[in-house]
């Protein structure tokens, strides 16, 4: 059996925000980084659009804050928007000092100059980007750097099982002293001690049928910190991004919002645009307002796909700015250039999440959040476009500044409890994991999805009820195998979304109910705050106010 390892810190997550946190701690910290799959595997390395801040001497940081805010629906906290918007230039200078090569604007006289698309809510063009393929520029340069650094220990295809905190050692101060990592070549479950860990483990959006997201976004990291006593706010908002290809064989693939941005235009299947029915900003309205007029028109007609077409434009320009979804909707008998292209709408982004605070500090003292994971109070009711990967890039500086100046830092106790595995025994059902991840995910899309009702959300209640009787028990009973690791996570925080969705009495952002149409305009808007069962009462208080 593999001994405990001690650390300084350990990261769970490898995506732009570990990755991040990872290279901006001093070159004595002993790190562990820790990825569930290969080290690049996230949705990163999947992020088309860009990244958004402000770099063209038109914008001002104050627009960037504006607009965010609006997208937001009254819940973001103004103190982070300012805050990450103020950052957001250092943190693209900091990506082009790490090697990130983003595309340079050919037009512009000067060569230093990038170039910037645009993307819903932003009322400039702001978004910096590589190609049509900024997520895998930037999640493969810091890999690489990651992999050169010899403090930087990775431990990759381990998935996080739990937290090891204080109140499971029987210790009276509240503290995470580090997770029981699950080595999925081996089967084996390490036990990492540490002095400060980081959950940066991505959002939840496996939740639905539907995703733009990779398979491990199973909210493992929502999950783990909800067992360990953490709060966790507005799980109501996930993101529904507007425009997958809609193919059988192309599994949500992402057809990036900066398609709109460079002019696409969207359409009903007998070719008439609709877009300017539901906003005057028409296809660069916000996400949410472009996913509910699809969703509304889709359901009006019958149909399973509205369209896309951005084929006015010239095929260079096109295959120049998009050369990747090009070639892919190619693959799929689709020439961009030549005609529309069929779309739907996905679950895309997690807003909601673990509460952390402008240094990412969550409530318990040792464990901090960053990257999608956490809810910092960017995003509010509705994320803006970009604005995901700027937050992890900001987190990831704001927490490694943290542990760097000796934030709350605490040895492990030198001997900590092995994982118990000593009454269980090897499943002999792996039906049941299936089954009842293959449920959950149908429910969650059926009940819970663009446009709610409260007896939708009371049916997908009772359904994940019974879910989790089914999975506690074979959790309890069984050796634990990844999959049922990640059955267990998404069963938990969908049903924090559930809770959070019935909590709220008003359509507001994404969260939209047949039942109560309209903001609740008669009082301040207020953030979902769930509060687990083990709360140890904010030892460390979050410093925006929800
Ligand atoms: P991820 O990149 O998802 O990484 C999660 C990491 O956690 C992985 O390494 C995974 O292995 C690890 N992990 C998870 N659970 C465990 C566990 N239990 N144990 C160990 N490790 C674990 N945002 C933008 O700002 N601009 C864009 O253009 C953009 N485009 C997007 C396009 C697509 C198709 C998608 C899916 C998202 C896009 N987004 C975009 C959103 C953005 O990419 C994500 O929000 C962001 O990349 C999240 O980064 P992260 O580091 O928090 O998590
Ligand atoms: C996209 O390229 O449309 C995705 C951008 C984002 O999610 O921020």
């Amino acid at each position: 059996m593999p001994q405990a390892a001690n650390y300084d810190v350990l990261i769970l997550g490898s995506g732009a925000a570990g990755l991040s946190l990872a290279l901006r701690l001093p070159p004595n910290c002993r790190v562990a980084l820790v990825s569930k799959g290969p080290l690049q595997e996230g949705s990163t390395l999947y992020a088309q659009g860009g990244v958004s801040a402000v770099l063209d001497k038109t914008d001002s940081l104050q627009s960037h804050v504006e607009d965010t805010l609006s997208a937001g629906a009254g819940l973001c906290d103004p103190q982070t928007v300012r805050y990450v918007v103020e950052q957001g230039p250092e943190a693209i200078r900091w990506l082009i000092a790490q090697g990130v090569k983003f595309t340079r604007d050919h037009e512009a006289n000067d060569a230093s100059v990038y170039h910037l698309t645009r993307e819903g809510g932003h009322s400039h063009r702001r978004v910096v980007h590589a190609g049509d393929a900024t997520g895998r520029e930037i999640e493969t340069t810091l890999e690489k750097l990651a992999r050169a650094r010899p403090n930087i220990t990775l431990l990759e295809q381990h998935i996080a099982v739990d937290l090891i905190t204080a109140s499971k050692l029987g210790l009276p101060e509240p503290r995470c002293y580090g997770a029981y990592l699950l080595d999925r070549r081996t089967q084996h479950v390490r036990t990492v001690g540490a002095r400060h860990v980081a959950l940066a483990t991505g959002g939840a959006n496996k939740a639905y049928l539907y995703t733009t997201n990779p398979d491990g976004s199973s909210g493992d990291g929502i999950a783990m910190a909800w067992r360990a006593g953490c709060r966790v706010v507005n799980m109501e908002f996930m993101q529904f991004h507007p425009t997958c290809l809609f193919h059988p064989a192309a599994k949500s693939f992402l057809i990036s919002e900066a398609v709109r941005g460079e002019g696409g235009k969207l359409l009903l299947p007998d070719g008439t645009p609709f877009m300017h029915k539901f906003d005057k900003r028409a296809e660069l309205a916000p996400r949410d307002i472009v996913a509910r007029a699809i969703d509304h028109e889709m359901k009006r007609l019958g149909s399973d796909h509205v369209l896309l077409d951005i084929s006015h434009r010239p095929q260079a320009f096109i295959q120049e700015h998009f050369p990747t979804i090009y070639a892919r909707c190619l693959e799929y008998g689709y020439d961009m250039a030549k005609g529309p292209i069929p779309v739907v709408p996905a679950a895309h982004y997690t807003c909601g999440g673990v509460l952390t605070d402008l240094h990412a500090r969550t409530d318990l003292p040792g464990l901090y959040a960053i990257g999608e994971v956490a809810c910092t109070g960017l995003h509010g009711a509705n994320r803006m476009a970009s604005n995901s990967l700027l937050e992890c890039i900001v987190f990831g500086a704001a927490a490694a500044t943290d542990i760097g100046a000796g934030h709350a830092a605490g040895e492990p106790p030198r001997k900590l409890p092995k994982w118990d595995e000593s009454r269980v025994t090897d499943s002999d059902e792996e039906v049941v994991v299936s089954h009842n991840w293959n449920e959950l995910r149908h429910c969650m899309w059926d009940y819970v999805g663009i446009v709610r009702t409260d007896k939708r959300l009371k049916r997908a209640l009772s359904r994940t009820e019974l879910l989790l009787h089914e999975i506690e028990e074979y959790y309890g009973n069984f050796r634990i195998t990844s999959d049922l690791i990640e059955l267990r996570n998404l069963e938990q925080v969908a049903r924090l979304i559930i809770l959070s969705a019935m909590a709220r009495k008003e359509s507001r952002g994404l969260h939209y109910t047949l039942d109560y149409p309209e903001p609740d305009n008669t009082r301040t808007p207020q953030n979902t705050v769930l509060v687990p069962p083990n709360f140890a009462a904010a030892k460390q208080p979050v410093n925006w106010k929800c």
